[in-house]
């Protein structure tokens, strides 16, 4: 190889992983004003979204791109609500009015136009905005249907439905109970009947709101996520005896809102030693609701 050749490809190199880095950060950005705005979530709805729709992408054997454009769709297909001004916005569809439902129609649109910004994230932003069309042409804003619907839209309107599903029920009967339990099987018990229904109503809306063989995916990777829990206990733990290795049975978020631990989240050491800084200054509690296997 010439050693022109050679400089030409370690200034390409230097440039993609600049480039690479670049979207990262920006996608960092994006992240944390979606958590801001995310902060009344108990659950940090958009990083299960991503994590799960990339989950069902790896299953299907994507690309390494195709996963990481789904990903990342999935982590920011809200986004467009951070133009929201009306923050009733952000109650469940049901109880919208018809000026509010049309006004909400409009996050697909915003979330778009902010990700064009970035010319590296234009297949996220088509992901985004078909994110709520229905496999039978019911959705919007264009009323696509079928394999017109991008692959990743049709995967995150499954995912999001399921989190959106759970979430509230947790929110509103179990989640504040889960530090009452001391065992992992009471708290999946009593979600059993919750979950069971989430499913059924996912499998009966194949070929209408969602793509029948996403359905049939998605229900055995919500059933193995659960069985993962199987087995843990739930444990209120002193932060200096939170080790690496073990995972959130809660979300925890510094006193302006930022999230800084996601329920699910296995312990990094970036995330306990943000946790310290957060324990010292009170803004959050010194012992955390931890799954952890016996012996610990
Ligand atoms: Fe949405
Ligand atoms: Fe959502």
């Amino acid at each position: 190889m010439s050693n022109n050749t050679k400089e030409l490809e370690e200034i390409i190199e230097k440039l993609s992983s600049q480039l690479a880095n670049n979207i990262y950060d920006t996608i960092k950005t994006l992240q944390f004003s979606l958590d801001l705005t995310e902060r009344y979530y108990e659950n940090s709805h958009s990083r299960y979204v991503g994590e799960l729709s990339g989950k069902m992408a790896k299953l299907m054997n994507l690309s390494d791109e195709s996963i990481f454009e789904i990903r990342t769709a999935g982590l920011l297909h809200d986004i467009g609500k951070i133009g929201f001004r009306d923050t009733s916005l952000f109650k469940p569809i049901s109880e919208m009015n018809s000026r509010e439902m049309k006004q909400y129609k409009l996050h697909v649109e915003i979330g778009r136009e902010m990700l064009y910004n970035h010319k590296a994230l234009h297949g996220v932003a088509d992901i985004v905005y078909e994110h709520h069309e229905n496999f039978d042409g019911t959705g919007f804003p264009e009323k696509k249907q079928k394999n017109q619907i991008k692959l990743g839209a049709r995967i995150i309107n499954i995912v999001d439905f399921y989190h959106n599903a759970m979430h509230k029920t947790m929110k509103f009967d179990n989640l504040s109970d889960i530090s009452q339990k001391t065992n992992a099987s009471d708290y999946l018990q009593e979600t059993q009947r919750k979950f069971d229904n989430i499913l059924e109503y996912l499998d009966s809306q194949k070929n209408i709101k969602f793509d029948p063989e996403l359905v049939h995916l998605f229900i055995k990777l919500a059933e193995s996520e659960r069985k993962k829990i199987e087995g843990y206990l739930v444990k209120r733990i002193h932060i200096a005896n939170v080790k690496p290795g073990m995972i959130f049975a809660d979300s925890y978020y510094s006193s302006s809102g930022l999230l800084i631990a996601n329920k699910g989240e296995v312990v990094a050491n970036d995330t306990l030693k943000a946790l310290y800084r957060c324990v010292e200054s009170d803004q959050i509690p010194q012992k955390l609701l931890m799954l952890a296997d016996n012996e610990d």
